[in-house]
């Protein structure tokens, strides 16, 4: 055949060809594949510099972050690189997250007559009110809304873990560039909230 027909051959089928994984996600930065062998496992591939910003993070902090199990170059693209991950629960973790966040705008507006969002809540105590006072005056004003305790508990929970964990991450590695909203959030099997994303 000649070699211009084969070219062209070559170039239609391989436009054809069949993405070869199934995708489990995608953000602005990252695309996240399913492991064919390991179903509590992911690949995320991200460009090399936004991986090494979080890698470092998320390896001294298993306790807020989902293991890391590998990091290597794509084969394909040398400016990408592919961590392989641990599979998180996200369902359940984002409705938390929003019922946390939507009851803590609701009592900021009415104590503050500015709502404030989770995203922003260790900022509180830089302008506002000391942390722990204000929690008080949260946890009475959810008992006023709801009668279970495990929803109380659940909004506390998170109100005070996502306060903890961005304090912590400004405090060691002046990190303030926050992406924290109910995409980015999960639990572990042990149901401890962890941050899939920075
Ligand atoms: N460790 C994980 N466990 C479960 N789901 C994940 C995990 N990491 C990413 N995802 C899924 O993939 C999506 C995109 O990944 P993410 O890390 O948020 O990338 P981006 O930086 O592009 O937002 C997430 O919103 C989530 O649905
Ligand atoms: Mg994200």
């Amino acid at each position: 055949m000649k070699i211009w027909i084969k070219k062209q051959l070559r170039e239609s089928l391989n436009e054809m060809k069949p993405i070869p994984k199934p995708e489990f996600g995608s953000g602005i930065q990252h695309t996240v594949f399913k492991s064919k062998q390991d179903p509590n496992r992911l690949y995320k591939i991200g460009k090399k510099s936004t991986v090494e910003a979080w890698v470092k993070i998320f390896n001294e902090n298993p306790e807020i972050f989902p293991k890391i199990y590998r990091v290597f170059p794509s084969k394909k693209n040398q400016y990408y690189w592919i961590v392989e991950i641990e599979k998180l629960n996200t369902e359940l973790a984002k409705k938390d997250f929003s019922l946390a966040a939507k009851n803590l705008s609701e009592f900021t507006r009415q104590k503050y007559d500015a709502g404030i969002w989770l995203a922003r809540i260790d900022n509180l105590d830089d302008y506002i009110q000391n942390f722990n006072e204000f929690m008080y005056d949260f946890e009475h004003y959810l008992r006023e809304i709801y009668k279970d305790e495990s929803t109380i508990r659940k909004c506390l929970e998170w109100v005070e873990t996502v306060y903890k964990i961005y304090k912590n991450l400004e405090t060691r590695y002046d990190y303030y560039d926050k992406d924290i909203h109910s995409d980015n959030v999960a639990y572990d099997n042990n149901g401890n909230i962890k941050i899939i994303d920075i």
